[in-house]
């Protein structure tokens, strides 16, 4: 998730952005840069890494008359993190700074190549400062240039553009990620894409709308709203605390990351679905010639992830799939044969024993890729190829949208190979595309979910234990929604699948045994619910998670009726993770930071 911010006024500007550029460290980042426009002209400096960096390159650097300035903090998802890569990025006499995606860049890029632009970058963002300098040429003023250019636009941006064309001014536009400018007595305008950066600056904001673009000069802002007439600035207090709003309010990180959930995988699922098929422009469909299996490895919730693909590949891409732990795999001197895909999942792409199996993998002279969240991390760099998930920072210890994101991807994956392999006609992959956009509607939480959660949550915070089950895919998930309790309520939960209950663990059952049964309409209902129905009939105590009404449930969580148990799996998803996080909370716990864990285990 990048960050942006921009400046108007005669204040020091340089130090403004970076103490604003500071703020938005939270969000993650792998570059940031600034770039100002004075009177004499502009001045822009980049770094790879931490901010200190670009503070290093800076250091000499003095802005004290009148400037428009713009800064960001960069999170590749095109391109890697380097600083051509890195932003505002340039044109002949203007600078852009982007947080979002551009899903048309590739079209306009062949576009601008053909007529001469010549791009330095690899990003998505580069076509905006040129195709804006190209319009310039057609249009009378850099507005109406600038107007155009954001029409042309296709996918999710923030963007801030100054050029030479039209000095003392900044343009802005705002389509699917967030941006606000705030005021204060003294004329200055201030940008950033969070409010934390104008805490202490600004008295007042005001928060962008989707389709919104306009200017800023020290004297006015002008706002054109998605229909094309002009509205005035709505301006609101802007909240003084800091971390309450780098948790945008949230009580937690992980509150956040449940909530950002449905925007996030909007990021993940933005540019791969065509009408028919699934795109991957970091994949090369060589990586897939002479495979005939593919075998998943991680750990925790990134098992669980690559657990879930197993059902995806077999199913959709028809191709042997098999899964294995880690810390198990690197000592059991595995048989590994060169047809065979090793992928490995992380969030952090640090993980020492996942990471130990992919330098495996490689002495062993198979094919790799990685699904990370890091792009330049040590997996990302170590693999033969790897696709970002794009879920942003992940400041909570117990994970949750880097395991919706992985979900999402590998779903996308065993479609683009089910295409490389004819396993699935045009029609069926185009039929879960569609079902694919409906993901971010899935995992909107709604505040009677929630609440029901927060007031059932009171119920299990003793017992002997949980058991979370599911069939299926949603197996994984279930331990998965076993791990999200341990982690943060240090209650002792186990997931298992439904069919095994019998086999030994129904002993267990009784009033003071917990049982949380994933009933997804569309998948194995009946097998399920009578694997409930033991339980039930044991005096076990049952939440049940269903669209279906369930009866024979203590408690019962119902989600909406969905097409598809992709979908299904989603929303229950975040009832599991909401019901981790509430019994957490009631518990007392320290929800973001659970003791003895860390958010990324780079040691064996
Ligand atoms: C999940 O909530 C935990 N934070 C943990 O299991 C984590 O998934 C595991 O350590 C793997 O981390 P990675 O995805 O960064 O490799």
């Amino acid at each position: 998730m990048c960050g942006i911010v921009g400046y108007l006024g005669k204040k020091n500007t340089k130090e403004i952005l970076l103490e604003g550029l500071k703020e938005l460290e939270y969000r993650g980042y792998d570059s940031a840069g600034i770039a100002i426009l004075q009177e004499n002209g502009f001045n822009s400096f980049k770094a790879v890494g931490k901010l200190v960096n670009l503070e290093e390159k800076t250091k000499d650097f003095i802005t004290d008359t009148f400037a428009a300035g713009i800064g960001h903090t960069r999170w590749a998802t095109h391109g890697k993190p380097t600083e051509l890569n890195a932003h505002p990025h340039l044109g002949q006499s203007s600078y852009v700074v982007h947080n979002g995606i551009i899903e048309n860049y590739a079209k306009l890029k062949k576009e601008l190549m053909r007529e001469g632009v010549v791009f330095l970058s690899q990003t998505d963002t580069e076509v905006i400062v040129h195709q804006f300098e190209k319009n310039l040429k057609s249009s009378s003023d850099a507005f109406e240039a600038f107007a155009k250019t954001v029409k042309e636009l296709e996918g999710a941006f923030a963007i801030l553009l100054v050029t030479k064309d039209e000095k003392n001014t900044i343009f802005f536009a705002k389509q699917g990620s967030p941006m606000l400018v705030g005021i204060n007595s003294e004329n200055e305008k201030y940008f950033a894409s969070s409010d934390t950066p104008l805490i202490g600056h600004c008295t007042e904001v005001n928060y962008f709308e989707d389709g919104e673009y306009g200017y800023v000069t020290s004297d006015e802002i002008v706002i054109v709203d998605k229909i094309g007439n002009n509205r005035q600035p709505v301006f609101s207090k802007l909240s003084q605390n800091k971390l309450s709003a780098q948790k945008d309010g949230y009580r937690f990180f992980m509150e956040k990351e449940i909530y950002e959930q449905s925007t996030v995988i909007a990021d993940t699922l933005m540019g791969r679905l065509g009408s028919e098929e699934v795109l991957f422009d970091e994949l090369d469909a060589e990586l897939f010639h002479g495979i005939n299996e593919i075998k998943l490895c991680a750990c925790g919730t990134s098992y669980h992830s690559a657990l879930s693909a197993t059902y995806l590949f077999e199913r959709y891409s028809k191709i042997k799939t098999s899964v294995e732990i880690a810390s198990e795999f690197r000592y059991r001197n595995p048989i590994m044969s060169k047809d065979t895909l090793f992928i490995v999942i992380s969030q952090s792409g640090e993980t020492a024993d996942t990471l130990e199996t992919l330098k495996m993998a490689k002495e062993a002279g198979l094919k790799t890729l990685v699904i990370c969240n890091v792009d330049n991390s040590s997996m990302v760099r170590l693999a033969d190829a790897s696709i970002l998930t794009r879920a942003g920072i992940e400041k909570g210890v117990a994970s949750t949208k880097a395991f919706a994101t992985q979900i999402a991807v590998f779903w996308m994956l065993s479609l683009y190979v089910a295409k490389l392999r004819n396993s699935l006609d045009a029609n069926e992959i185009a039929k879960q595309i569609t079902l694919l956009r409906e993901v971010p509607a899935s995992l909107k939480v709604t505040d009677s979910m929630h609440e029901k959660i927060k007031r059932l949550s009171k119920r299990y915070l003793h017992g002997h234990g949980f058991f979370f089950i599911g069939r299926d895919i949603f197996f994984p998930l279930a331990l998965e929604g076993a791990l999200k309790l341990k982690e943060i309520s240090y209650l002792h939960a186990e997931g298992y699948p439904s069919g095994e209950m019998k086999h030994g663990p129904i002993a267990l059952a009784d009033p003071e045994l917990f049982t949380i049964a994933l009933l997804p309409q569309h998948m194995l209902y009946e097998k399920s619910k009578s694997n409930v129905e033991e339980l039930s009939a044991r005096d076990s105590t049952i939440c049940a998670i269903s669209p279906i009404e369930f009866d024979k449930a203590d408690d019962f969580i119902q989600i909406s009726t969905y097409s598809d148990y992709m979908l299904e799996f989603f929303e229950m998803m975040i009832v599991l993770q909401l019901l981790s996080l509430e019994i957490s909370v009631r518990l007392g716990n320290d929800v973001d930071m659970p003791r003895n864990l860390a958010k990324s285990v780079t040691v064996e």
